[in-house]
């Protein structure tokens, strides 16, 4: 079916983030009383109100924005959106005092999510994703990024991606893969980790790339998971079969990821909390993204946040995301990572607004297609009920949506 043309008028502040429009007054190339026009799913026009005449396009559909803030729609880069059964008894023995590292060696953590997921149905999956990715939605996101890895064998970590698969071409956001068969060591594989990434790398990551079931591929490189050398073996045999690559690196401890990922160039190195100046050179040196979570270190209650000014100070691209899973963090709200963003790690605004628009395209190396408000690029847009960007993210826990447009496509929330 043809979509509509759309004109979005009267916006009252239209944040193209595009670098063509930005300058050192203006850093979020910031159109007052702003104007865009959508046709065939792509912007075509960008500018002002007071430059539209009507008459001139009496067939377009005229969505009034009466002053509202309009942006590119949000981007989370970094989420584990497809798992069954939940983990509610952590967050009492969490509250008890015990950390994610301690409920994870008593047989809590990500393999209770992994008996769940292995036992779940693909329709049972596929309903439970659909389900999260639209309340996704409703918060103004339009790209997501969902990682297997609660599957950990073949046929579940399979039978993940295919659902993801299904969901690409009617989810109500656009989902970008990520196969992440190295998340934990699978029960049947316990003390056995070198046999495993073996076996990802010569019977899972050949046949996901082979389909193309993954755009990334991703590996939780931490102490107790998967070291280094074994992190690095997952990444490089990844790339030979042409995924692109992520990292989940120094989340509990400095392992040297974020060398691993600057040296291997990946495209992310995600979570951070721990990266020495080491790590932080490296990942400017290999044109990396730092992807930061602080939803995580919330959820988890851990008081050293990653050092996102240090990364910023660095000339590091630093995106935003939520880390939606079951066990670390359960927020789902990019608005809610915003706000804590700026009052956790004093991230000024500006480069919070980059970090889930421009910035986190680049996480998913879709910088070219999305991430800013620009002719030619889809027209991913979010529409929020605040003045400013200021009291977007002063309005901290409440969801100022109103309007979202996913690939040209306007529907009711
Ligand atoms: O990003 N770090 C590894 N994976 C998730 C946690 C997953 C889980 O606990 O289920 C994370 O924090
Ligand atoms: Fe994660």
């Amino acid at each position: 079916m043809p979509q509509p043309s759309i004109i979005i008028h009267n916006a009252g502040q239209l944040l193209t983030v595009d670098p063509a429009r930005m300058t050192a007054e203006n850093p979020l190339g910031m159109i007052e009383n702003g104007a865009l026009r959508i046709e065939a799913g792509r912007i075509v026009w960008i500018g002002s109100s007071s430059d539209l005449n009507p008459a001139d396009y009496p067939a377009h559909q005229w969505l009034d924005a009466k002053g509202k803030l309009v942006m590119p729609g949000l981007i989370d880069s970094h989420t584990h959106t497809i798992f069954a059964g939940d983990r509610a008894n952590e967050f009492e023995l969490r509250l008890q005092g015990k950390t994610y590292l301690e409920i994870a060696q008593a047989g809590g953590g990500i393999l209770k999510t992994v008996t769940a997921t292995r036992e779940a149905s693909a329709d049972t999956l596929r309903q439970l994703t659909l389900a999260r990715l639209q309340r996704m939605r409703r918060f103004g996101v339009t790209t997501v990024e969902v990682k297997s890895g609660y599957g950990l064998d073949f046929a579940s970590e399979i039978k993940c991606l295919e659902v993801l698969q299904s969901l690409q071409t009617e989810s109500p956001v656009s989902v970008i893969p990520t196969y992440m068969g190295g998340h934990d060591i699978p029960p049947e594989y316990k003390g056995r980790t070198d046999a495993y990434v073996d076996l990802l790398c010569t019977e899972q990551i050949p046949v996901v790339a082979a389909r193309g079931l993954a755009v990334f591929c991703d590996v939780f490189c931490e102490q107790g998971y998967f070291d280094v050398a074994q992190s690095r073996k997952i990444l490089e045999t990844a790339r030979q079969h042409g995924l692109k690559l992520k990292i989940h690196a120094e989340e509990f401890c400095d392992l040297g990821g974020a060398q691993l990922a600057g040296e291997l160039r990946a495209t992310s190195a995600d979570h951070l909390l721990n990266i020495s100046d080491t790590g932080i050179a490296a990942l400017k040196a290999g044109g990396t993204v730092a992807t930061l979570l602080p939803g995580t270190a919330f959820y988890l209650r851990i008081k050293d946040y990653a050092p996102a000014l240090k990364l910023l100070a660095a000339g590091v691209p630093v995106a935003l995301a939520t880390d939606f899973n079951p066990g670390s963090c359960v927020i789902d709200n990019l608005q809610l990572i915003m706000a804590l963003a700026c009052l956790q790690m004093n991230m000024p605004p500006v480069d919070v607004i980059k970090a889930v628009t421009l910035h986190a395209a680049m996480a998913l190396d879709l910088q070219h297609d999305r991430g800013s408000l620009t002719v030619g690029k889809r027209a991913d847009i979010a529409m929020f009920e605040a003045a400013s960007y200021n009291e977007l993210l002063y309005r901290v826990g409440s969801n100022l949506l109103t309007d979202v447009i996913v690939g040209g496509d306007y529907r009711p929330l």
